[in-house]
């Protein structure tokens, strides 16, 4: 298997998919439309999406109710780091290689754009409902993505990481925050494809684990990132974490025993999806990739 070639068909497929469900730029809300537009539009990783399609391949899933989903979980983590890049929390002025969604549409309009994001998702995922009437896999998926997005999830893990901003932290909470605010996306879409699949509750549980590891190593990544990478590879200002006081993995473990703990973990997530009967060879090696990645 060629890693990075297989890599780019599924980031494109993905992407097809995201462009298909982008609300119209038309009407007097075009403006919203068009700064929804814009942040989505901009070159990031779609590795939600794609850790999403990989765990419902995994699990045999081989219909069409997985592609609104998809759309809606990198809305919802777009909408996440429109909302993040604010003044009011990280102060960021670049994403994903592009001027941040309120430098370039006003403050106003990043925070609405951030909300209005979020509530497509929802309208998005919707749509499985009639894609798939009365399949409860569907009404499955859509209470845990929710789940997963709000105060037990992401913006629970949010709020805390902004209230403790340049105070000290034990690895508690710091865990708290990171199982949070990044974990539980993570969890969202690789647990979504597994229930859309059909997979067992106990088969849900071992991603579950496994998409919580992925998570964690992939924000302690991104703090080494942080304190290692220019801003031009990131395509987003490195030193932010530093700028905004904030104690994180590398401040509180520092950078060497970060580095060995992404790798710990990394492993564990790779074992506990071995450990499965079901296979998918590209999502181990994926999981593998994410240890040593530069943005
Ligand atoms: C950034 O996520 C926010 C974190 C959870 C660290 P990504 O690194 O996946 O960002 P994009 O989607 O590629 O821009
Ligand atoms: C943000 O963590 C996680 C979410 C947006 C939910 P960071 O603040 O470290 O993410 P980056 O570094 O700005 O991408
Ligand atoms: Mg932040
Ligand atoms: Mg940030
Ligand atoms: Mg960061």
């Amino acid at each position: 298997m060629n890693f990075e070639e297989e890599l780019k068909k599924r980031k494109e497929r993905a992407e097809e998919i995201l462009e298909a469900y982008l609300p119209a730029e038309e009407g007097f809300a075009a403006g919203l439309a068009r700064a929804m537009n814009y942040s989505m539009r901009a070159p990031g990783k779609r590795l939600r999406p794609v850790l999403m399609e990989e765990t419902y391949r995994m699990f045999g899933g081989e219909e069409r109710t997985v592609e609104p989903f998809m759309a809606a979980m990198e809305m919802i983590h777009t909408s996440s780091l429109i909302h993040d890049d604010l003044p009011a929390i990280d102060n960021d002025d670049w994403r994903r290689g592009r001027k941040t969604t309120h430098v370039v549409y006003g403050e106003a309009m990043g925070i609405l754009a951030g909300d209005a994001l979020l509530n497509y998702a929802y309208e998005t995922a919707a749509r499985a409902f009639e894609m798939a009437p009365g399949d409860v896999r569907v009404e499955r998926a859509f209470a845990l993505l929710t789940r997963k997005t709000g105060i037990y999830g992401m913006l629970g893990g949010q709020s805390v990481d902004v209230t403790n901003e340049g105070r000290p932290l034990n690895q508690e909470m710091l865990d708290y925050i990171y199982l949070n605010k990044t974990s539980a996306l993570i969890e969202a879409a690789m647990m979504t494809g597994a229930i859309l699949a059909g997979a067992d509750s106990g088969e849900t549980e071992v991603v579950r684990r496994a998409a919580e590891k992925i998570g964690l190593a992939f924000q302690i990544r991104d703090d080494i990132l942080d304190v290692t990478a220019s801003d031009l590879e990131l395509g987003k200002p490195a030193k932010s974490d530093e700028k905004n006081h904030k104690v994180t993995y590398v401040t509180l473990r520092g950078l060497e025993e970060a580095i060995r703990d992404v790798e710990t973990i990394s492993r564990e997530a790779v074992e506990l999806l071995e450990g499965l009967p079901q296979k998918n060879e590209f999502l181990l090696q994926l999981v593998k990739e994410l240890v040593s990645r530069r943005k």
